[in-house]
């Protein structure tokens, strides 16, 4: 398969840290920019994101989430980031495969060995940049559960389940320094975004 030429920006973070905010904020400032999610960010993945959000928190092992992501960011991968990134856009994800490294690979047991086996085997695939947007549990989970989206599955696991998310984050952008930019995220919206530009422009022009 061809190498693709436009640039794959990520933004990863505990639930209720405002990295959608940011990734609209980013999109807003690049006019070729295709903004997309996880779960979900083709038809298909969409039917599959529903799977996963809603319902019962236990409804689903995370052996079984693993393959429910892995499957959603398959589609996602052929049907509309690889496109994109071949025509050159820039393609920026709310959420990629850190996503699954660490709410199924490290939370409920050690499950990153497996997580990364499938994602070598059906995926392949790593961002040029990640954001990860830190943020206080506590603040966190209030802002997500306030929202009510109906998509809480995650949110429903609690507080503890937060900040073992949170140290996940920060030590794969630890071992990742290459691609990985930890922002602070208990700031306003605008002040964060101005952050983020900046660090794109550092590696990309014109912003
Ligand atoms: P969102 O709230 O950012 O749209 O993300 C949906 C939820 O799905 C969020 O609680 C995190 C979770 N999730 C995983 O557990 N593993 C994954 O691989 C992805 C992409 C999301």
């Amino acid at each position: 398969m061809a190498a693709p030429d436009g640039m794959f920006i990520t933004f990863e973070g505990i639930d209720g840290s405002g990295k959608s905010t940011q990734a609209r904020l980013l999109a807003d400032r690049i006019p070729d920019a295709v903004l997309t999610r996880e779960p979900g960010g083709s038809p298909g993945a969409e039917e599959i994101r529903a799977l996963l959000l809603t319902g019962d928190p236990a409804r689903w092992s995370a052996e079984t989430e693993i393959l429910l992501f892995t499957a959603a960011r398959r589609d996602h991968l052929e049907k509309t980031i690889r496109p994109a990134l071949l025509a050159g856009r820039t393609v920026i994800c709310d959420r990629f495969a850190d996503s699954t490294r660490i709410y199924q690979g490290a939370t409920r047991g050690d499950l990153r060995a497996a997580v990364d086996r499938l994602h070598d085997l059906m995926i392949g695939q790593e961002p040029d940049l990640t954001f990860i947007i830190d943020m206080d549990p506590v603040l966190a989970l209030e802002r997500g559960l306030a929202r009510r989206s109906g998509e809480d599955r995650f949110e429903e696991m609690g507080l503890a389940f937060q900040e073992t998310l949170r140290h996940g984050f920060l030590h794969l952008a630890h071992d990742h320094p290459e691609r990985c930019v930890v922002i602070a995220g208990q700031r306003p919206p605008e002040e964060i975004a101005a952050e983020i530009a900046a660090q794109v422009a550092a590696r990309m022009e014109p912003v």
